[in-house]
């Protein structure tokens, strides 16, 4: 029996727990953290904006979350990365795509599928034929992760104001590639 169970959570009475969860495994001080709160329940009042999370079974505590909603390029997010995407080509992205926010899982639960399962089950409830995220660009867990279920680059490097580091914008057509499965070469 898996040790950790996946389910939608409402992260808005959980967003204390996912953010100390996000502040381990993405490595967030209290400032940041308290930041983070604000933006996390100002997202969540948006229309089909939702989470699932990672419980252990063991312990009941949660270990790993998601949480995304369907763009809209009026959001902060979007209108940062859209000139980037103008500039390749790929500015059709942001219609008709969900957005995965944050998906983070805590180190002692790593590498043991659950951030597959976790953004493979959130996709799965999207209606939209893409989904589009940011993660810091170079090579990480989070990169392989996504590359393993069809996302590709569409923009890179990315600059949001605030954020030290370049990021990547990343795109996948829905539903994600199972384990094993291969993206069709791009034509
Ligand atoms: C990114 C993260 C959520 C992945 O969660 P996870 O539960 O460890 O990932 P999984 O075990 O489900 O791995 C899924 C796939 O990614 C690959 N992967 C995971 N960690 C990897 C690593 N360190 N190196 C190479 N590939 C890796 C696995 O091989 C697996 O591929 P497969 O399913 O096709 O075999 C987790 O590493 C994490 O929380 N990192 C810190 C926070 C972060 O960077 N969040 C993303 C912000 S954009």
């Amino acid at each position: 029996m898996e040790n950790v169970v996946v389910g939608p959570i409402d992260l808005a009475v959980q967003v204390d727990e996912a953010l100390a969860v996000q502040a381990v495994a993405f490595g967030l001080g209290p400032e940041e953290v308290a930041i983070r709160r604000q933006i996390v329940l100002r997202h969540l009042a948006l229309p089909g904006a939702r989470a699932l999370g990672a419980h252990s079974r063991a312990t009941g505590r949660l270990v790993g979350f998601v949480y995304g909603l369907p763009n809209d390029r009026a959001h902060w997010w979007s209108s940062v990365v859209q000139p980037y995407l103008r500039r390749e080509g790929n500015d059709h992205w942001l219609d008709d795509s969900f957005v995965i926010t944050e998906l983070h899982v805590l180190p002692a639960f790593q590498g043991q599928g659950v951030g597959r399962r976790l953004i493979t089950g959130i996709t799965d409830t999207a209606t939209e034929p893409r989904s589009i995220l940011s993660a810091i660009d170079g090579d990480s867990p989070a990169r392989h992760l996504y590359r393993h279920l069809g996302y590709r680059d569409l923009a890179r490097p990315v600059h949001f104001p605030s954020a030290t580091r370049p990021y990547a914008v990343m795109g996948a057509p829905l539903p994600l590639l199972r384990r094993g499965e291969r993206a069709p070469e791009a034509g």
